[in-house]
């Protein structure tokens, strides 16, 4: 045997064979039929309704105690609590004490799942060998001084909780028939008090599950845990103890960690199927006779790059849109343009339309409020949109889609371009902030697809109206401490009550059980829905601010500049050749055109044409155009970077070989008109090559214009606007520019790579 370890471990594995198999011998096992599993819920919180999911998967009998009832169990926040759990248990065995073979599993709802079969409990409980079994934690609470009491344990967990427990019925009985406190005294040491009396502890035969063979309290543990995947399920594995625990309890400040464990656990998401919880419970709207009712809050809170385009796509929305009400918050004067644009030509498109401007001056959080109240208030609201302006969607099925996921808060998920920067976080840090979950990144990426429950989410959401106006009543959900508005709503819809845990530190909350409002918050990203686009550097001095958002905000401004045609100079050889070695193609959009027209007629310093020219070096042009410098509208840095990006690939594409540098010196617009200068006399560019676009059209803006080669004796008199001429400068192309006869001509020129 090569290894030395080998042989011990064919031995071990031998007994154990031998042992599973003696036991089995010894007895029979427990039939499923036997089990009743018993909880205590006073609400169908989300939480509640996943532990259903999870015994209903695993066909568990579930009899669920207490439900309507008002929690009286105590403010676990501030106190012990948690009696009416043993007082309801105490009722319903009344009931059940006398069944000799009847075994009782009582559990808490709101944050435990179950992640193994009724079979394998039932066998775990077994080889446990004892009458009843609590669930054992690391931590003794909520009397220390009852520590030495407890047995020692040579390896597992040592205290009692009191989430779990399994036994006979008549044992069970006989535990809480002991109860005679109240409702808001403390379940956990009440039992911790039985266990520790050794006669007791004899006479009920009772253990604790040291090992987390059924229960795994994740409470100081969440280090030891990890998820298993398997084809069909996914379990929770114990890795200090190798086990697989059957109930899963996210106690006390561990509930985040339980809904990122339960969106796998038990057959939520796995490799081989990905997502099979998420068509669980969809609404169809197709069958639907009415469109729900919507209030979309849109918010611009502080300048934000490509609002026009925004506005835009929340047209472009699948939706009826007279069952869109629209309530805008705009903090900015600089958007005031585009929101007056957008409220003249659609405020009657839409059901309603408000505005709450920047004179209104509500803070974010303020508006916010407003916001959510406006559909909160109106009982028709059947959901509310929220969606600030840095949001570009681009599905325009995004509302349709998340109605239909039918969630109390769902938000699609929206990533900044080629960055692991999204709307959402999987996990909270102790303070409250970012933290990573281990799955984040394949979220973001979209290796894992699915509907995740998470702890923190912005940017956008879907709110269903009437969880407004019952769960979520209470307004000011944004304000809260001195948290930013969308930590203050995530905080106050999960209502983990950091705060009140930090100021009396740990176990306090032990017993989630009062009525949390923990509404879960979703995630989807189970399709593509669009982009978060960067406000840093939105330098709104300009009078069209986008132009300058090439570096930032890359994909939005190709979208909005460039030609729609573009790509296809290299999908369909979208080019033309008019005249020899001069080269036509579309770049820019009428967007691109306009804006850029805007801004030189904005700044207003032609150079008039004059042969002195002190922007150059020099100071002399011998061929000189009515026209203004790129750098003198601080655009040279941008202009170069749309060289490089948009024009070096056409050049490498016609002119093969040449690997331009893409560098030029002179970027200018050049202005023709019959009133100051119509034309340009023949000459060379001192270039390796030129790009020449038309920034507007002959007809419409103006008469004659054009550019004739005489080498070749060919003219081009029909300019097209956003297409530029790309040809060589110094040496072939002696070329003129044509007069302008009436009207207005504008070009954009580039010698490039002097
Ligand atoms: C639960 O019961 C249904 C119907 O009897 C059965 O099809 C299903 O396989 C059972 N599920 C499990 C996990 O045993
Ligand atoms: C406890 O119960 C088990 C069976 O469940 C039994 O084998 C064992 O002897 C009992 N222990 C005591 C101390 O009574
Ligand atoms: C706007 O509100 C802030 C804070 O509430 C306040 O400090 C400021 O003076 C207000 N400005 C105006 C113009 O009312
Ligand atoms: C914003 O643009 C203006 C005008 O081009 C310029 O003077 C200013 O320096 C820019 N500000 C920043 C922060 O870049
Ligand atoms: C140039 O072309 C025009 C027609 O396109 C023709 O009339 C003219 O003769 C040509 N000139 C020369 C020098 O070839
Ligand atoms: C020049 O353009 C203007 C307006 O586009 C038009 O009214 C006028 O008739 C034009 N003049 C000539 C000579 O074409």
């Amino acid at each position: 045997m090569k290894h030395p370890g080998m042989f011990q471990f064919i031995c071990l594995l031998a007994l154990l064979i031998y042992n599973v198999h003696s036991f089995n011998g010894n007895q029979d096992s427990i039939p499923t039929g036997k089990l009743l599993v018993l909880t205590v819920a006073t609400q169908e919180t989300d939480g509640f309704s996943r532990f259903m999911q999870s015994a209903n998967y695993f066909n568990y009998t579930v009899k669920v105690l207490g439900m309507g009832e008002e929690w009286k169990g105590g403010d676990v926040g501030r106190s012990i609590g948690g009696g009416q759990k043993v007082r309801l248990l105490k009722e319903a065995m009344e009931d059940l004490s006398d069944q000799e073979d009847l075994v009782v599993l009582f559990v808490d709802s709101y944050d435990v799942v179950l992640a193994g079969a009724p079979e394998e409990l039932l066998r775990k409980f077994q080889q446990a060998n004892h009458r009843v079994v609590f669930a054992a934690e690391g931590l003794i609470w909520p009397d220390k001084r009852l520590a030495e009491k407890y047995p020692s344990v040579r390896s597992g967990k040592r205290y009692l909780n009191s989430g779990g427990l399994i036994g006979y019925a008549p044992y069970v009985g006989r535990i809480v028939k002991q109860w005679d406190l109240h409702d808001n005294d403390d379940d956990q040491l009440f039992y911790t008090k039985l266990y520790v009396d050794p006669q007791q502890r004899v006479n009920l035969n009772m253990t604790l599950d040291h090992k987390c063979q059924i229960f795994q309290n994740l409470n100081g543990a969440i280090d030891e845990v990890m998820l298993k995947f398997g084809t069909e399920r996914v379990r929770v594995r114990n890795t200090m103890y190798d086990t697989l625990p059957v109930v899963v309890h996210g106690n006390i400040n561990t509930k985040i960690y339980l809904n990122y464990l339960a969106n796998y656990v038990p057959n939520a998401w796995n490799y081989e199927q990905g997502c099979r919880s998420c068509d669980q419970n969809m609404v169809d709207l197709s069958l639907a006779n009415e469109f729900p009712r919507v209030t979309v809050g849109v918010f611009i809170e502080q300048p934000v790059p490509f609002v026009p385009e925004f506005f835009q796509r929340l047209l472009d929305l699948d939706y009826p849109k007279d069952k869109l009400s629209i309530f805008i918050h705009n903090n900015e004067v600089y958007h005031e343009k585009h929101i007056q644009r957008f409220w003249e030509e659609h405020r009657n498109t839409f059901a309603s339309f408000k505005v709450v401007g920047p004179e209104e001056n509500l803070s974010e959080g303020e508006a916010r409020n407003m916001g959510m109240d406006s559909c909160r208030k109106d009982a028709q609201c059947d959901y509310y949109f929220s969606i600030d302006a840095d949001v570009q969607l681009t599905n325009k099925q995004t509302l349709k889609i998340l109605i239909e996921q039918n969630k109390k808060i769902i938000g699609p998920l929206v990533t900044r371009h080629g960055k692991l920067w999204s709307n959402f976080w999987g996990a909270l840090s102790l303070d409250g902030y970012y933290a990573r979950s281990e799955d984040y990144i394949d979220i973001v990426q979209g290796k894992r697809v699915g509907v995740w429950n998470i702890p923190f989410m912005a940017h956008i959401y879907l709110v269903k109206g009437t969880v407004l106006r019952t769960e979520m009543k209470e307004r000011n959900y944004f304000v809260l401490e001195k948290l930013d508005p969308d930590m203050a709503l995530c905080r106050n819809a999960r209502e983990l009550t950091r705060q009140r845990e930090k100021d009396s530190p740990s176990p306090e909350s032990f017993h989630m059980l009062r009525p949390p409002k923990g509404i879960f918050m979703y995630i989807t990203n189970r399709h593509e829905f669009g982009r978060l686009i960067s406000t840093a550097n939105y330098n709104i001095t300009h009078r069209n601010s986008d132009l300058w958002q090439i570096f930032e905000n890359p994909v939005d401004w190709k979208a909005k500049y460039i030609h729609p045609d573009y790509v296809k100079i290299f999908t369909e050889n979208r080019l033309e050749q008019p005249c020899t070695d001069v080269f036509w193609f579309p770049v820019f959009s009428d967007k691109a055109c306009d804006e850029l027209v805007d801004e030189m007629e904005n700044f207003g310093s032609w150079s008039g044409g004059k042969h002195e020219d002190r922007r150059i070096s020099g100071g002399y042009e011998s061929v000189p155009t009515d026209d203004i410098h790129m750098k003198q509208v601080n655009y040279e840095k941008e202009w170069l970077h749309f060289i490089r990006e948009f024009i070096a690939p056409v050049t490498l594409k016609v002119f093969s070989g040449y690997y331009t540098k893409a560098y030029a010196i002179m970027n200018f617009v050049v202005k023709y008109t019959p009133e100051r200068q119509a034309y340009l006399r023949p000459h060379h560019d001192s270039s390796t090559f030129t790009i020449n676009i038309a920034l507007n059209s002959k007809g419409t803006d103006f008469q004659g214009g054009g550019c004739r080669f005489h080498r070749y004796n060919c003219s081009i008199e029909s300019p097209r606007k956003g297409w530029s001429f790309m040809h060589p400068g110094r040496l072939t192309h002696l070329h003129e520019g044509l007069p302008t006869t009436n009207g207005t001509r504008y070009i954009a020129v580039s010698f490039i790579d002097p």
